[in-house]
């Protein structure tokens, strides 16, 4: 009827009154005069007025705001009809950085809003937006106007930003998206969702993180989109020359953040979204977990395997089976008869228990949390008020509005007993959030949002980051001074502040353990620094030498735990036999050995926002060839690796930077700028250290902490450069380091083809343990005839490896030594 209507409409060039088909006279019936649902474009602008760093321009009904957040961040924000929406975002706290210097500048084709390294061009004819560097090269356009097109079924607008996609232009980012590095070609939905064994190319997974990074002729630049609803993307997918992204609600705003170097990007995104807290050193070591370890002598013999078969490990997993038929915060007493003399014990061992929680809590009555939360109207509700309930692990549940800042501090309150239990770490998952059956919320279900209301549209995409947020800041508070250590399934950009993440529910193949690696590193360039994957694959049955491949993966991810699913055969690092047992050893001890290097890295993350991985094309973006390089990557500034990705594979080719770098294992000289045929026997995974570099090296132990160390080892590697390093130290579980008391040691190393010298500069009110260094020299390409520490002449003695060992103080200026 409608359709007709419209037909006769189109027709009749009467607009006041309209001549039905049977010819009956309708006068000004308002449906006939509807308008149609259209795209709306941006039209011409015609004007615009300034608000400190706001600068608002209008084509007449609809405005846009374009805001200097810092030097090289502009915000740009659409308002169909003029009115903004109420600024909050859950990613960014604070979006008003401090801003340096800015202008303004008008002539007859456009506006410039102007930084000190960007430029922002409005177009007047067209309303393009275009940001530019301060030589005037753009960096990113707008290919058409801003635009939107109104929703009749639930109010508000889609939203669409079309950009520019330049010929050579190659695009990273967007989370954990399991696909290949460069994401040009491909369309993307984010949408949190539980995707049990997902597969190559599978979109959306779990978690959301609408910030993407072009990368043209060298130069990068990044684009956050910051819109909770669902969102896309298209990297020049349906048309070869646009880049798109829209939503199905909320604002158009993005942030434009500058590079030219992609690390910066990534480090300019951190300021706007924050860092990931310094995690507590022992959460960077081995983590075994299994669906699930129970009852209490089953996770007792576990801990006694680990001690006795010598393979060091710091934390174990309880899986939902802990819990009194899945109730959130109950323990199951046969099981666990007593969980905190368990965690006693288990600590005294070195070990931390890290439990899982779910957002389902478990229609009961008899069950104090659901009785609590229904108390207080705590449990989302759907649009005609009934309750959002649906099934999961306890059968029947209702959810917690975790966007309800009331609910939120509830829910930290919770952790109480498992604290006081002496758990040390949470595991949050299904918090997409996952329902049996459904996938997840229906679209009515409302949402407090912080006050800023909205349904389920809108908060799918933080409802886990929101969970995670409150367990984060729950345990905060319980564990005093302490750091606690959290993972969270689900996520939205800026999840990083509260937690770490891990691929979700991946496979036992060889392709699962190349995607892995995809995945770890564009988390990484993504903001999402502390992830990892299910070493081992979470279904499906690894075989031994899938199994260790992933362990030499693992020593190199960030977030380092093997986990596997009831269903599966047991898998711990013993279980493929003595050989393999050898060489999960061999690598989990490595980590262990790295650890004062990977803390230092973490460091570097936390304060200054860099990634923990990098791709190839970060390190060195300028190299055209390496845009399609995805398995090689440096972990920090200092290490290259190359897993291992197929099965019985006896050499691959590794790509090294340009410089120079010793392969780990050797202390061989390679020159990078090329590739290198590189052994992989099954005990190597390929791994290089940068010349120049000083890697500091704990003994092997079987916990973080088990021993003391009384002096630490340095090992350097000779250069013919000048090479800076960093050592970071503190109490390494305590938020003492807000208060500088840490140490940031820096090591400047300076090489010539007979000479070597370190120079040690220290910073910050931490006292270290131990008094001296152990300094191995490793690949020197000269016979020592001298060594001056501080002006002392010291002896260096050779070891079997050819290195030799210098003991300096630990507070030793520098160290000279020269050729024979
Ligand atoms: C989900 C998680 C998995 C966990 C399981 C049982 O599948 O992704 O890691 O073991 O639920 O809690």
């Amino acid at each position: 009827m409608a359709k007709d209507l419209t037909k006769q409409q189109e027709t009749d060039e009467n607009h006041g009154t309209q001549v039905l088909e049977e010819g009956v006279h309708h006068v000004n019936n308002p449906v006939l005069d509807l308008p149609e649902i259209v795209k709306n474009y941006l039209g011409p602008v015609a004007g615009y007025h300034q608000e400190n760093n706001n600068y608002y321009f209008s084509d007449g009904s609809a405005s846009v705001e374009i805001k200097v957040v810092s030097d090289e961040i502009i915000r740009v924000r659409l308002a169909p009809k003029g009115l903004f929406l109420e600024d909050f975002s859950y990613a960014v706290p604070q979006s008003d950085q401090h801003v340096a210097v800015y202008n303004f500048e008008e002539d007859q084709l456009a506006y410039r809003v102007k930084t000190n390294t960007v430029t922002c061009v409005i177009n007047k004819a067209d309303f393009l937006v275009s940001f530019e560097d301060r030589e005037g090269k753009a960096y990113n356009k707008d290919y058409a106007p801003m635009h939107w097109e109104e929703n009749p079924d639930f109010g508000g607008y889609y939203v669409y930003c079309t950009k520019l996609a330049m010929a050579s232009e190659a695009f990273y980012g967007l989370g954990d998206k399991p696909t290949h590095l460069n994401i040009r070609g491909r369309r993307f939905v984010n949408w949190n969702s539980d995707t049990y064994s997902f597969q190559f190319h599978q979109d959306p997974l779990y978690r959301s993180i609408p910030f993407y990074i072009g990368l043209h002729e060298g130069d990068a630049y990044g684009i956050f989109f910051d819109n909770t609803f669902k969102t896309y993307f298209d990297f020049a997918a349906e048309a070869q020359d646009q880049t798109s992204f829209w939503s199905e609600g909320g604002e158009l705003q993005y942030y434009y953040i500058h590079g030219p170097h992609m690390m910066d990007v990534v480090k300019r995104y951190h300021t706007l979204t924050g860092t990931h807290y310094l995690p507590p050193l022992w959460a960077l070591g081995f983590h075994q977990c299994r669906w699930s370890y129970y009852p209490e002598s089953k996770v007792r013999d576990l801990a006694k395997n680990f001690r006795e078969r010598k393979i060091p490990c710091d934390a174990i997993y309880l899986d939902i089976d802990y819990m009194d038929g899945y109730r959130c915060f109950t323990w199951n007493k046969r099981y666990f008869p007593d969980p905190k003399k368990m965690i006693k014990e288990l600590a005294d061992d070195g070990f931390h228990t890290v439990v899982i929680i779910d957002p389902g809590i478990k229609v009961d009555e008899n069950y104090w949390v659901f009785r609590e939360g229904k108390k207080n109207r705590y449990f989302c509700r759907r649009g005609d008020d009934y309750f959002m309930e649906g099934y999961v692990w306890p059968g029947r549940c209702q959810f917690p509005d975790f966007t309800n800042a009331e609910v939120r501090e509830w829910w930290g309150g919770l952790f109480k007993g498992l604290v006081e239990a002496g758990v040390a770490g949470v595991w949050n998952d299904m918090n997409e959030p996952a329902v049996f059956g459904r996938g997840t919320f229906p679209n009515d279900v409302r949402h407090n949002f912080d006050g800023f209301r909205g349904s389920h549209r809108k908060a799918h995409n933080v409802y886990g980051m929101q969970m995670v947020r409150a367990t984060y800041e729950g345990l905060k508070k319980l564990f005093q001074k302490k750091r606690p250590f959290t993972i969270t399934r689900a996520a939205y950009a800026g999840t990083q502040r509260y937690a770490s993440v891990w691929t979700g529910d991946n496979v036992a193949t060889w392709e699962h353990l190349r995607l892995g690696a995809l995945q770890l590193q564009r988390l990484s360039t993504s903001g999402m620094p502390f992830c990892g994957t299910d070493i081992g694959g979470f279904s499906g049955e690894p075989d031994a030498e899938l199994f260790t491949r992933w362990i030499q993966f693992g020593v190199f991810s960030p977030f380092m735990r093997a986990h596997s699913a009831g269903d599966t055969a047991e898998r711990e690092p013993w279980s493929f036999g003595e050989t393999h047992e050898a060489l999960n050893r061999k690598f989990i001890e490595l980590r262990y050995k790295l650890l004062p290097y990977i803390y230092s890295v973490f460091w570097e993350h936390a304060k200054y926002g860099f990634p923990i991985l990098r791709p190839i094309t970060m390190v060195e973006q300028r190299l055209e060839g390496n845009i399609q390089r995805e398995e090689e990557f440096c972990f920090g500034d200092k290490v290259l690796v190359s897993p291992v990705l197929n099965p019985g594979q006896p050499n691959k080719m590794v790509y090294l930077p340009v410089g120079e770098w010793y392969d780990y294992w050797e202390d061989r000289l390679l020159e990078g700028g090329k590739e290198h045929k590189v052994d992989t026997p099954i005990d190597k995974m390929p791994m290089f250290i940068k010349a120049g570099t000083v890697l500091p090296e704990y003994p092997v132990m079987q916990y973080v902490n088990e021993k003391k160390i009384d002096s630490l080892k340095l090992v350097v590697y000779h250069t013919l450069r000048e090479v800076n390093s960093y050592l970071y130290e503190d109490h390494g579980d305590t938020f003492a380091y807000e208060q500088q008391i840490y140490l940031e040691k820096k090591f400047v190393v300076k090489g010539a083809p007979d000479r070597l010298s370190i120079h040690q500069h220290v910073e910050g009110l931490y006292s270290e343990k131990y008094d001296t260094y152990d300094v191995y020299l490793a690949a020197l390409p000269f016979k020592i005839g001298q060594v001056k520490v501080d002006d002392t002449l010291v002896s260096a003695e050779p070891d079997a490896t050819g290195r030799y060992l210098i003991k300096v103080s630990k507070d030793f200026r520098s160290i000279q030594i020269v050729g024979q």
